[in-house]
């Protein structure tokens, strides 16, 4: 199929009313990407290949996703809601710069794969002026069903236009569909809106395209690729669907998943060889682990590098901005944020690493607190090479530990500490002999023992 030319049409234009959200529809994230990012993701992008997207008026957040996705997509405003072929319309002007297949595709569907696509524009090549997406729905109710007879494609019907026979048909219009570019145009413009609701319907296609001697395809996938989402209890079930995915992908690819179900990735997550990942860990957007690390149980992970043989957890928090050098260790209980942790640096308890970098084998100490925010601004901290953090320390930032600097416990850190210095911060301890003996004394000196009850 090389050579030929592909316009992608995505319809974005639904208000998504049942989500019940102040957010468009089609930016819902599934594996912490949006809706809209995923069916993009899988639009054919070769030399020549265009995108268009259809969305609502105020979708300028939607906008602003598909441009950084695909900066050389168009967008066009459907201004009312008057069907699907009307939708198709709205980017008529890029219709009309000729493509040689034009996929037609719905952004509140984003378990579409790329796949699916090279399987309808195979049929248009083999010469249908259409081709439809069908699969065969466990309940059809409200889908388009397609009517089929010897094989061959004569007409999609809307659920409210169905008559009792054809509403018993199981075999369902998916929405994706593609069209010759040639005919493209001929087809769509014949579309009218004389139906139950009044709508432009985009599967009146088939119908017309054989009226005008023309042939329509049908191209079967699974339910699960075709799952629309219009409430949040679809949405996490495509959120299942799209996990499942991402899990069976990573194990394929050599990660160990103990208990792959309570595991949850992102569409971004990268994986070296041998990775372990532990129950029940959460990987959000933007991370990437190296070869041989290991995500210690109930880590959550957002925005993170993390370099070969690190081991994180159990219970970390990585924000965004970590970066963690070859053999690094994350332990319980910390959390880090545009931190850079050099290789084989330790941060083992109980401690915040924020707006810093820790040097190459530098140890911090159980319960070292970065003090980064000054309730105004953000300020950093340097901890040089082969430093040492004593416990309970608090570095206030900006702050610089020199290289191999020792910082005694408990102190509090204002100024910087050069290369190889001792530094202690705390009032001098002061001991009592026999101070506890004599304080027991007192207290029970004038005491009768109490009596059993
Ligand atoms: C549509 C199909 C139906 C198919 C089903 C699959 C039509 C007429 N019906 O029905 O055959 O079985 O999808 O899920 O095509 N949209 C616009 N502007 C509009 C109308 C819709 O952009 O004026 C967009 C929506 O945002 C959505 C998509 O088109 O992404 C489908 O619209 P929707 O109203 O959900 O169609 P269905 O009734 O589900
Ligand atoms: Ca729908």
């Amino acid at each position: 199929m090389s050579g030929r030319t592909t316009l992608t049409i995505v319809l974005a234009a639904g208000e998504g009313t049942r989500m019940r959200s102040t957010l468009p529809k089609v930016m819902h994230p599934v594996a912490g990407k949006p809706l809209i990012a995923h069916v993009l993701a899988a639009a054919p992008v070769g030399p020549g290949d265009a995108v268009a997207v259809v969305v609502g008026p105020d979708h300028q957040v939607v906008v602003d996703e598909i441009v950084r996705i695909r900066p050389e997509a168009k967008t066009f405003v459907q201004r009312e809601r008057r069907g699907t072929a009307h939708a198709v319309l709205a980017a008529r002007a890029v219709i009309a710069d000729g493509a040689d297949d034009i996929l037609i595709a719905f952004g509140d569907t984003p378990l579409i794969g790329a796949e699916t696509f090279v399987r309808l524009r195979a049929a248009l090549k083999d010469g249908a002026a259409l081709a439809v997406l069908g699969f065969r729905a466990a309940d059809p109710t409200g889908y388009g069903r397609l009517l089929v007879e010897g094989g061959r494609l004569l007409a999609i019907r809307e659920q409210a236009d169905a008559t009792e026979a054809e509403r018993a048909v199981t075999l369902c219009n998916a929405g994706v569909m593609a069209f010759a570019g040639k005919t493209a145009l001929q087809i769509l413009d014949r579309i009218g809106n004389d139906n139950r609701k009044g709508e432009y319907y985009l599967t009146d296609a088939v119908a017309i395209a054989r009226e005008i001697g023309l042939s329509a395809a049908v191209i079967e996938t699974g339910e699960d690729e075709v799952r629309g989402i219009n409430t949040k209890a679809q949405l996490a079930e495509a959120e299942q669907v799209m996990q499942r995915r991402l899990r069976n992908a990573a194990m394929d690819a050599g990660v160990t998943l103990i208990a792959p179900d309570t595991v949850y990735l992102s569409a971004d997550t990268t994986f070296g060889k041998d990775v372990i990942i532990e129950p029940f860990v959460v990987i959000g957007p933007g991370v990437g682990i190296g070869d041989g690390a290991v995500i210690h149980s109930f880590s959550n992970i957002v925005g993170a590098s993390i370099g070969a043989r690190v081991s994180v957890g159990p219970y970390a928090r990585l924000r965004p901005g970590t970066v963690l050098g070859e053999g690094a260790r994350i332990g319980n209980f910390v959390e880090t944020k545009a931190a850079a942790i050099d290789a084989g640096a330790k941060v083992n308890h109980l401690t915040y690493i924020g707006d810093s970098h820790v040097g190459a084998n530098a140890n911090i100490g159980a319960g070292t607190i970065t003090c980064n925010y000054d309730g105004f601004d953000k300020h950093r901290t340097e901890i040089g090479a082969g430093a040492f953090v004593g416990s309970n320390s608090a570095l206030v930032a900006p702050v610089t530990i020199g290289a191999g600097a020792y910082v005694g416990s408990g102190s509090v850190v204002t100024r910087d500490v050069p290369d190889d210095a001792l530094v202690v911060e705390r009032s001098p301890q002061s001991v009592r002999e026999g101070w506890a003996k004599r304080f027991r004394e007192m207290k029970t000196r004038d005491r009768k023992p109490k009596s059993p009850k």
